[in-house]
C-alpha cells in the first residue's frame, strides 16, 4: 500500500468559551481518524487551533479590562489541556491571531482582489451610539416579530424558531449597552461566489467530497440559483486584522478563521524544516476537514473558492457530523447537560467517552445521542464485560510465564478470522464509520469469550495434569484480546499501550500486529485496565456542571449588582417613589472581607447593620480592593434583596458601587457619623 501524505484538521474553537461535550464529537471522530491513519503506517499531520476575531472577543476583554492577548492565552492553554486530557494531541494547536495567518490572509486577499471578484457596496445594519459601533445580529436583543417572545436575539427566535432581520425586532436594545440602536449604513466588501458556481456544482458534487447529503443540500438550495456575495469586511471597532487596502475595515472572522488551518500548518513547517507548498500546494497531499454541519456551508463554498483563487490545494474530503443532544435534548446549562470537558474530566475516564462516541459514529450526518444510561451500560457491557474480561479471566495463570508458540491447532480459527476481519474493520474506520467498526471488533470479543467461557481455564487450573492445555487456552485468549485492542487502538490507545505492556510489547504499535501472534513473551502482573463506569459519577458530573454554570452566573449577576456592569446597563424604566421605596438601602459596616479562592472577581464580606444583625455579601470587587482595606468600613447595602444562592454559599444581600467594572470600582460609603443598620432615603 502506498504511503499517503494526508493533512487533517477540526474545526477551530471558539476562544470564548471553554471546551464542551459537544467539540469533543468532532475533536474525537478526527482523533479516531488521525491514529487509525497512523496505524496504517500513513504521514499523516493534524492541525487546530483557536478561532480568536470578532466583536465578542472584543467585548468580553474590554469588560474583563484586559488585552484580548491575555485572554486569548489563557483560553488557549485550557483548551489544549482539555483536547489533551481526552487524549486528542495536534501535531500543532494555533490561533487565527498570528503573524501566520495575518500574512497569509493578505496573501488570499491579494489573490481574491487580483481575480477581481471583490466589490463594494453601502450595507444597512444597526448601530449603538452609546458603544459606537455596529452591532452584529448577536447583539441586538428585542420582541420576536412572529410569536412576541421577549429578549430574543437579532437573528432568531429560541422560542418559535423563526429567523428574521435584526431591524425587525420589536423594541430592540442593543445587548451591549442597552441603548436604542440605529439603523446606520457604511460601505463593506463583497467576495463574488457567482464566478465560482461551475466549479463548486463540480467540486462538491464529486463523490466522497462530503457527505451526500450534505452534497445534496448544496444542490438544493445555494447552487439551484445564483451564488449571493459574501459579505466579508466589518467596520471598527472590531477585534481581527485590519484589511490592508480599505482601512478602518476588518476582515470577517469568517474570513481569516479557516485559513488559521494553513497558519497553523505553516508555523508547524517553520519549526519543523519543512515547506508550507509540500502541504498546501501538492496535489499528492490528501486534505481533509472535520466539522459540524452547521458550518459545512463555509467549508464547501467559501473556503474552496478562496484556496482556488489563492492557488493552494483543495481539501479530498470534507467530513460532517451533527449536532450532540444529551438525552435526547439539546444540551442546556439550567440541566447541567451542556458538560464542559473539564466538568467531565473531573468525574469520568476520557476512554469512557472515545469509546461512546466511536460507537455512535458513522458516516451519517444524524445528530448524535448521549443517553447516560447507554454510555454506563455500553461501557461496562463493551469495554469492561467483553474486553477487559478476555485478559482479565486469563493473564494471571500464565504471569511470568513466556507465550508458546501460537497454538493454531486449539483456537478453531479464531486468530484467523480475526486478522483477516483487519480490513473490513479498517475500512470502517477509513470512511468514519466507527459504530461499525466498534460493532465489527465486539463480535470478535464475542467469539473470544465464548472460547474462554468453553474452554474454562479457571477449571483447567485445578488439574496439574492439564497444565499445558491451561497455558495454550490462555495464549489464545491473550492473542484475541491483543489483536482487539489493536483494533480498538485508534478509539482507546492508552488502553491499547497498556495492555501491550501486560504482554511484553514494546515499540509502536501498527495495524498489521493483529495478523501477527506474540510468542515467547513474558506475561506481566495483570493490572486493572479499566474500572467499571458508574452512574453515580455521571449524577454528580451532572450536578456539579449545573451548579458550575448557576455559580458562574451568579458571578457575572454578583459583578454587575457591584457596579461592574453598571455603565453597561443603564437603567431604561422610570420608577415611582413608591417602587423606590421598596428598596431597603442600609448603612452597614464591614466586619470582616475575605477572597473567594475559586471566583476572580468575589469577594466575602462579612456585614453588620448594627447590633447583633449580620449578614454575609458576596460581592464582585476582588479586582478593585484588597480585603484588608475594607475592614471597618462603612457602605450601603440593598438589605431586602432575595438572598441567592451560589457556588460559594448564599449571598445575603448587595453592596453599592459605582464605575465600569473590573479594577475600576468604587464602593459607595456614607459620611463619617452614620451608623450600621440607619435607612437611606
Ligand atoms: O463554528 C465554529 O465553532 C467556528 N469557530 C469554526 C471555525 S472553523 C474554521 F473555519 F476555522
Ligand atoms: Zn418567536
Amino acid at each position: 500500500m502506498d504511503r499517503r501524505k494526508i493533512l487533517v484538521t477540526s474545526a477551530l474553537p471558539y476562544v470564548n468559551a471553554g471546551i464542551h461535550l459537544g467539540y469533543m464529537v468532532e475533536a474525537l471522530q478526527t482523533d479516531f481518524w488521525v491514529r487509525f491513519q497512523r496505524l496504517r503506517g500513513h504521514d499523516v499531520r493534524y492541525f487546530c487551533g483557536d478561532d480568536t476575531h470578532g466583536a465578542a472577543t472584543m467585548l468580553r476583554a474590554e469588560r474583563e479590562g484586559r488585552a484580548p492577548e491575555a485572554l486569548l492565552d489563557e483560553m488557549k492553554a485550557d483548551h489544549v489541556r482539555d483536547l489533551n486530557a481526552f487524549g486528542v494531541v495536534h501535531d500543532h494547536y494555533s490561533s487565527t491571531h498570528t503573524p501566520a495567518n495575518e500574512a497569509l490572509v493578505g496573501e488570499v486577499w491579494a489573490a481574491l482582489r487580483a481575480a477581481d471578484c471583490v466589490d463594494e457596496r453601502e450595507v444597512a445594519q444597526l448601530y449603538d451610539p452609546e458603544a459606537g459601533m455596529f452591532l452584529a445580529d448577536r447583539f441586538v436583543l428585542g420582541g420576536c416579530p412572529r410569536c412576541g417572545a421577549t429578549e430574543q436575539y437579532g437573528d432568531n427566535c429560541a422560542e418559535c424558531g423563526a429567523t428574521y432581520e435584526p431591524s425587525e425586532l420589536v423594541d430592540p436594545k442593543s445587548a451591549i449597552t442597552g441603548a436604542v440602536p440605529e439603523e446606520r449604513s457604511h460601505v463593506h466588501l463583497f467576495v463574488r461566489l457567482e464566478p465560482f458556481h461551475d466549479f463548486l456544482e463540480t467540486w462538491t458534487q464529486a463523490p466522497g467530497r462530503m457527505p451526500q447529503e450534505t452534497a445534496n443540500w448544496l444542490k438544493g438550495t445555494f447552487l439551484a440559483d445564483a451564488l449571493r456575495d459574501w459579505d466579508i469586511s466589518r467596520p471598527a471597532p472590531y477585534f481581527g486584522f485590519e484589511i490592508p487596502d480599505a482601512p478602518g475595515n476588518y476582515f470577517y472572522v469568517w474570513l481569516d478563521a479557516p485559513i488559521g488551518y494553513i497558519a497553523a500548518t505553516k508555523e508547524w513547517c517553520d519549526a519543523n524544516g519543512e515547506s508550507l507548498d509540500d502541504w498546501w500546494r501538492n496535489p499528492d497531499c490528501e486534505i481533509h476537514h472535520f466539522i459540524g454541519k452547521d458550518i459545512a456551508y463555509f467549508h464547501t463554498l467559501f473556503w474552496p473558492a478562496m484556496l482556488k483563487t489563492a492557488g493552494f490545494q483543495l481539501p479530498e474530503s470534507v467530513h460532517v457530523h451533527g449536532f450532540l443532544t444529551v438525552n435526547g435534548e439539546k444540551m442546556s446549562k439550567r440541566t447541567g447537560t451542556a458538560v464542559l470537558a473539564r466538568t467531565y474530566l473531573d468525574h469520568l475516564s476520557p476512554e469512557y467517552l472515545r469509546y461512546y462516541y466511536a460507537s455512535k459514529l458513522s458516516t451519517k450526518v444524524d445528530d448524535i445521542d448521549l443517553n447516560l444510561e447507554e454510555f454506563v451500560q455500553k461501557v461496562n457491557a463493551d469495554l469492561v464485560g467483553k474486553v477487559v474480561n478476555l485478559a482479565s479471566r486469563t493473564a494471571r495463570f500464565v504471569k511470568g510465564e513466556a507465550l508458546p508458540a501460537y497454538p493454531t491447532a486449539r483456537d478453531g480459527g479464531l486468530f484467523a478470522a480475526g486478522a483477516a476481519a483487519g480490513e473490513e474493520i479498517a475500512a470502517a474506520f477509513e470512511a468514519r464509520d466507527t459504530n461499525k467498526a466498534m460493532r465489527l471488533i465486539m463480535a470478535l470479543a464475542d467469539r473470544a469469550n465464548e472460547f474462554v467461557e468453553a474452554q474454562a481455564p479457571w477449571t483447567l487450573k485445578k488439574d496439574e495434569s492439564k497444565r499445558d492445555e491451561l497455558v495454550e487456552v490462555c495464549a489464545i485468549a491473550l492473542n484475541l484480546f491483543r489483536q482487539i485492542t489493536v483494533y480498538l487502538a485508534p478509539v482507546l490507545p492508552r488502553f491499547a499501550e497498556e495492555s501491550a505492556k501486560l504482554l511484553g510489547i514494546e515499540g509502536e504499535t501498527t495495524w498489521s500486529d493483529a495478523t501477527v501472534p506474540v510468542e515467547g513473551n513474558v506475561v506481566g502482573k495483570f493490572k486493572h485496565l479499566m474500572e467499571r463506569a458508574d452512574g453515580e459519577k455521571v449524577e454528580a458530573m451532572l450536578e456539579a456542571s449545573r451548579a458550575g454554570w448557576e455559580a458562574s452566573e451568579a458571578e457575572a449577576a454578583a459583578a454587575a449588582g457591584a457596579g461592574e456592569a453598571l455603565d453597561e446597563e443603564p437603567l431604561e424604566a422610570e420608577i415611582t417613589i413608591d417602587d423606590f421605596v421598596k428598596v431597603d438601602l442600609r448603612v452597614a459596616e464591614i466586619l470582616e472581607a475575605k477572597s473567594v479562592p475559586k471566583a476572580n472577581k468575589l469577594l466575602e464580606l462579612t456585614l453588620s447593620l448594627g447590633g447583633n444583625e449580620r449578614r454575609t455579601v458576596f460581592a464582585g470587587i476582588k479586582k478593585a480592593y484588597d480585603p484588608e482595606q475594607l475592614v471597618g468600613r462603612l457602605t450601603v447595602l440593598v438589605a431586602n434583596l432575595a438572598p441567592r444562592k451560589m457556588k460559594f454559599g448564599v449571598s445575603e444581600g448587595m453592596v453599592l458601587a459605582a464605575g465600569p467594572g473590573d479594577g475600576d470600582l468604587f464602593i459607595l460609603s456614607p459620611d463619617s457619623g452614620a451608623k450600621p443598620g440607619q435607612r437611606i432615603r
